[in-house]
């Protein structure tokens, strides 16, 4: 063996000896946003026009009348339900395998989660919907997972059909296209964050976009108390402008990175990445989830691989914990026993996105190191085993 091929977390060197590529991107032209706002003190203001241009410019990208900014996704997720009318009691339908945050929304209304099943994409099996619907359903709830879609035609017609409100989370994809239209516009209301490591960031904020007056006037009612409890400031919508003029080009070169990293991921066994089988989809990459299947790996456990790779300079992470195995069974509804939400629990893991703009010299690092860690697979768990490594973090 040469001491090169050694996998870093058995004491060789690392593919990537400064680690992943940092988030966010040093852009000269956010730069030149922050000096101007320094200049004409625009990074104090609760209001300006940077936050009027940015409702704007999402409306157009969405091709929505309004757009709502806010603090988080989080808080965007609760507003977004809030206006599509959902109140204490009633049901609101979410895939098992969702973020944590999505199911606490439901419940910081007083509504109910109703857990349905993911199918083989890692997204919300629309098949399920029809068994989990109940005189209560108000909403669902649909996000866009790990660089697959949704089947949002299908949810819609499903939910026209019932008189059930649609919340479709754009959180990890924004500028997505499904079924021909943008991502966020299947729903009545489409929910956008911008927390520190997404593909648009501000450090924190989030912002809903939806053609009703009556969702946006929902929305203004519960958020506005004399003041805004959850506000985006202008200096955050400041620098979210010119991230958003770039957002289609970075978009497309990390849509062709995955399409490379796809093509070299067929020679390796036990990590197939996820796909998306809708119709006329063009997903985003915020995250790119695969299945891992640790008996392709001598038995190396998720989190250990996770590990492996990070010691590399790889950004893996295991995927989110699923709904179901991490709240009290009282405080959900489960639709059949969620056999492919387990799987995602115990089995997904996620490469982080800033890789995917270095185009093929990051696939060729991402495929170095998976070929050191299959190679060694055998050592690096009796290793972990006998010395546990930090345990890599619960992905966002
Ligand atoms: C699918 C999804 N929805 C909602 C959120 C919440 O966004 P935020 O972190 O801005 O609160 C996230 C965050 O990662 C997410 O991945």
């Amino acid at each position: 063996m040469t001491s090169s091929d050694l996998p870093a977390i058995l004491g060789g060197t690392p593919l990537r000896t400064a680690g992943p590529p940092g988030w966010p991107r040093p852009l000269p032209e956010v730069l030149e946003v922050l000096t101007q706002a320094m200049q004409d003190g625009r990074w104090g203001h609760y209001e300006g026009p940077h936050g009027e241009q940015l409702r704007a410019r999402l409306a157009e990208l969405h091709g929505v009348e309004h757009a709502w900014l806010c603090s988080s996704g989080t808080a965007a997720v609760e507003l977004g339900l809030r206006g599509v009318g959902v109140q204490p009691g009633d049901e609101v339908i979410l895939a098992a395998y969702d973020f944590k945050a999505n199911f606490q929304d439901v419940l910081a209304i007083g509504a109910i989660p109703v857990l349905v099943d993911i199918n083989v994409s890692g997204q919300l099996d629309t098949d399920q919907l029809e068994a989990a619907r109940t005189p209560q359903t108000k909403a669902v709830l649909a996000s866009h997972l790990h660089g697959a879609m949704v089947d949002m035609p299908a949810v819609r017609v499903w939910a026209d059909k019932h008189t059930i409100a649609v919340v479709e989370d754009v959180c990890q994809m924004p500028g997505a296209r499904v079924g021909g239209r943008v991502a966020g516009t299947w729903g009545d209301a489409g929910i956008l964050s911008f927390g520190g490591s997404k593909l648009l960031t501000a450090g924190r904020g989030g912002a809903v976009v939806c053609r009703s007056p009556q969702v946006l006037e929902r929305i203004r009612r519960f958020v506005l108390r004399g003041n805004d409890v959850s506000p985006l400031t202008e200096l955050q919508a400041a620098i979210l402008l010119p991230q958003i003029a770039r957002l289609s080009d970075d978009n497309r070169q990390r849509t062709e990175t995955v399409s490379l990293l796809r093509g070299h991921l067929t020679a390796i066994p036990g990590l197939v990445p996820l796909r998306t089988d809708v119709t006329d989809a063009e997903p985003g990459y915020y995250k790119l989830g695969c299945w891992y299947d640790p008996q392709d790996w001598q038995g190396l456990s998720r989190e250990h691989w996770c590990a492996a790779l990070q010691h590399e300079g790889i950004a893996f992470f295991p995927g989110f914990r699923a709904l179901h195995k991490i709240h009290a069974p009282r405080r959900f509804r489960a639709v059949g026993t969620l056999p492919q939400a387990t799987r995602a629990d115990e089995r997904l893991v996620v490469l982080h996105h800033p890789i995917l703009l270095e185009g093929e010299p990051g696939v060729l690092q991402i495929c170095r190191g998976l070929q050191r860690i299959q190679r060694h697979a055998a050592e690096v768990r009796d290793q972990c085993a006998r010395r546990p490594p930090g345990l890599p973090a619960e992905s966002l």
